[in-house]
């Protein structure tokens, strides 16, 4: 019998970026498997089906039912195994390995089994760890720890590189989500001296390749068009290498041609790429297709850029909404307000855009036309063109938040507070 997948309120997690390993951090996309469970009890069962459906686990393939290892056992007596078997059982320690023993007859090879006990008990774990038994969890588990633990025994962070992809999108067009993911992957480049590779997903009117005042290869179409052939090769042949740590994934900005391209060819192309760089940005055009939908699904991270109009905050929510529902386990998108404080326009405030969408700005920019279209029409990134711009700070915060890393910057400004700070003391302590 299969459970019916349950609507259960799920864990939408807060960020808590620079306090250790983020909850969603903990599981990477899983390969493609077959993953077949048989529990005992219906809320592991209901923990399984909410880790089905989540992007992490989009390429394997998963079934879960009832009946615990009695129906395991019954079904394996007459069906091959799958890649992996999820054990949920009620039973004590030796009963269970009693009946594990008796799985493992019909076990083919190459099948790995996960339990899923009651009991916290060392002996018992080293038992089933001598039998086979690849992991052993104790209840109550949640999708997030099976994820966690169906990760662990498919992924190896020797061999498999994984790289971060942020996906950038804006409320609207002309936001300024180009200029914002430019400048943010280009900072993380910059600051962080690790390899980012941007994709530029606006292929008919992509600005990556003029933001960086280069004449780039087009790659992105050729690899969309032929995901399959694409390996570490050719994508090193497709990229276009702007400095040191960063290389763009081009548009091919002509319009005599049809991109309609699959989402599995976009989410191949993607994965391709992450294998190779710690951070990919996807530069998403301001469009609604299956493929940016799919993208957006299965980034690692959302940077939503809105301007403060009701426009942008109805689309951002918009956006928002549907994303908690195929997001489940992960922390909401994240939203930038840009083109900010514009004199006489009349505009929607931080704190507004905050309460209808239930989250913290990530940031606020200020319009600032002088900057912003200077850097822009010399094919410069802000802080190349003006250090001292008051964006480049914001950029900075921006990709720190996201690769979640410690600000070396504000630390040192507030060591240098913290040096002054006994001499305040006493100065206030004077007047
Ligand atoms: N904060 C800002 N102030 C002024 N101009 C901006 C700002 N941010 C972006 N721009 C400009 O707005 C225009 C549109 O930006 P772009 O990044 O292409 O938008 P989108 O990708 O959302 O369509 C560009 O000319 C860019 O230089
Ligand atoms: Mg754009």
């Amino acid at each position: 019998m299969s459970t019916q997948a349950t609507e259960l309120e799920e864990p939408y997690f807060e960020d808590e970026a620079g306090q250790g390993l983020h909850p969603c951090d903990r599981a990477r996309p899983i390969p493609r498997i077959s993953i077949q469970a048989f529990c005992d009890d219906l809320r592991i069962a209901q923990a399984l089906q909410h880790a089905s459906v989540d992007r992490r686990l989009t390429k394997a393939h998963v079934s879960v039912h009832m009946g615990g290892i009695a129906a395991a056992i019954a079904h394996y007596s007459e069906n091959p195994t799958p890649n992996l078997i999820i054990v949920d059982s009620e039973l004590s320690g030796g009963e269970l390995l009693s009946d594990l023993d008796r799985l493992a007859e019909s076990c083919d090879v190459g099948t790995k089994v996960v339990v899923v006990g009651r009991h916290n008990d060392v002996m018992l774990y080293r038992e089933l760890l001598k039998r086979g038994v690849a992991e052993y969890l104790v209840a109550p588990v949640e999708a997030m720890d099976l994820m966690e633990c169906i990760s662990n025994l498919y992924n190896n962070p020797e061999t498999d590189p994984v790289g971060q992809v942020y996906a950038f999108i804006g409320a609207k067009g002309g936001v300024g989500s180009s200029t914002i993911c430019h400048n943010v992957a280009w900072t993380m480049s910059e600051s962080l001296k690790t390899n980012v590779t941007i994709a530029d997903l606006d292929l008919a009117f992509g600005t990556t390749g003029l933001d960086f005042n280069q004449d780039p290869v087009q790659g992105i179409a050729e690899a969309l068009s032929a995901p399959e052939r694409l390996d570490d090769q050719l994508l090193d042949r497709l990229l276009t290498k702007c400095s040191e740590h960063l290389s763009i994934f081009a548009a091919p900005v002509v319009l005599d041609r049809d991109y309609d391209f699959s989402p599995e060819a976009c989410e191949t192309v993607i994965d391709v790429a992450r294998q190779n760089v710690p951070f990919v940005a996807i530069d998403l055009p301001h469009g609604w297709s299956q493929w940016s939908k799919r993208l957006l699904a299965q980034a690692d991270e959302i940077v939503i850029t809105a301007v403060p109009d009701l426009a942008n905050l109805r689309n951002a929510k918009n956006i928002i909404d549907l994303m908690k529902v195929s997001r489940r386990n992960d922390v909401k998108p994240y939203l930038i307000l840009n083109m900010a404080n514009l004199p006489k326009r009349q505009e929607i405030s931080v704190r507004e855009f905050e309460q209808a969408l239930d989250l913290k700005v990530l940031a606020v920019i200020d319009h600032d036309s002088e900057a912003f279209s200077q850097a822009a029409n010399n094919g410069q990134m802000l802080e190349e063109f003006n250090a001292k711009a008051k964006a480049v700070e914001k950029f900075h915060d921006v990709a720190m938040k996201l690769t979640r890393r410690k600000d070396t910057r504000s630390e040192k400004q507030n060591s240098r507070l913290s040096a002054l700070a006994p001499i305040l003391e006493k100065l206030k302590r004077k007047r």
